[in-house]
């Protein structure tokens, strides 16, 4: 069974925690979740292989340690996980960026497919698959499967908010599959948003409701 990690620094913890506020608007929505994704992006690939590099400082020359050339992907699921992509990519600049595109159906709260695009080498990539949401978890699972399809190998999934019941469906589906949480919450409601949760992750980022 891969790792479960729950965030537990206090910037992280704060960010989520303005971000749930009914009175944040779009702007600094946004911001938190780009910022709160960075945040986790630091603590999730901190298993990254480091290799001894030969180099000259203005004084003298020296050994240095520098990233594997590891090659990473980081894969939104579309919409709300393009909320995630900045962040991660600020601290992972040479990343590609695949997309999933998936929605909720709102009567059966199954996702629907509709869009996927994945650098040409993703079966070579360690992926990081992002999405601010984990409820059911119906979503996330979908992505992963169609990912694997693809020949991804690798996988990491990154979520800000998961209700119990989504954490243990992705465990039970893709139990390969490294689980970065910002905030593990109480529960689902009748209609399968989270508990407490922030609302629509995507309608609040695009400002749409
Ligand atoms: C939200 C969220 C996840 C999904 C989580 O997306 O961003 O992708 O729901 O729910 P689940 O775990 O029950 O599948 P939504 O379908 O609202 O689409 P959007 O990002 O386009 O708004
Ligand atoms: N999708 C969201 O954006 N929020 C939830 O609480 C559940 C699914």
């Amino acid at each position: 069974m891969a790792n479960t990690v729950i965030m537990e620094h206090p910037l992280i913890k704060h960010k989520i925690g303005v971000a749930r506020r009914l009175e944040t608007g779009s702007k600094d929505f946004r911001n938190l979740i780009s910022e709160v994704a960075m945040l986790m992006c630091y603590e999730a690939t901190r298993g990254l292989e480091l290799q001894d590099v030969e180099i000259e400082t203005p004084i003298c020359k020296t050994t240095v340690q520098e990233l594997k050339g590891k090659k990473l992907a980081v894969v939104p699921i579309l919409r709300a996980g393009l909320g995630m992509v900045d962040g991660m990519l600020n601290m992972i600049p040479a990343a590609k960026v695949g997309h999933i595109g998936l929605f909720r159906d709102e009567e059966t709260h199954e996702p629907v497919e509709y869009y996927c695009k994945m650098p040409s080498d993703i079966s070579e990539r360690e992926v990081f698959v992002v999405d601010p949401m984990l409820a059911t978890g119906g979503s996330a699972s979908a992505a992963i499967t169609m990912l694997k399809k693809r020949g991804a190998q690798k996988i990491k999934f990154m979520c800000i908010i998961a209700a119990p019941e989504g954490l243990e469906r992705l465990r039970q589906d893709h139990p390969d599959v490294d689980i970065y949480i910002g905030s593990l919450d109480e529960k689902l409601n009748e209609n399968k948003y989270i508990i407490p949760g922030l609302g629509d992750a995507g309608d609040r980022i695009f400002g749409t409701k």
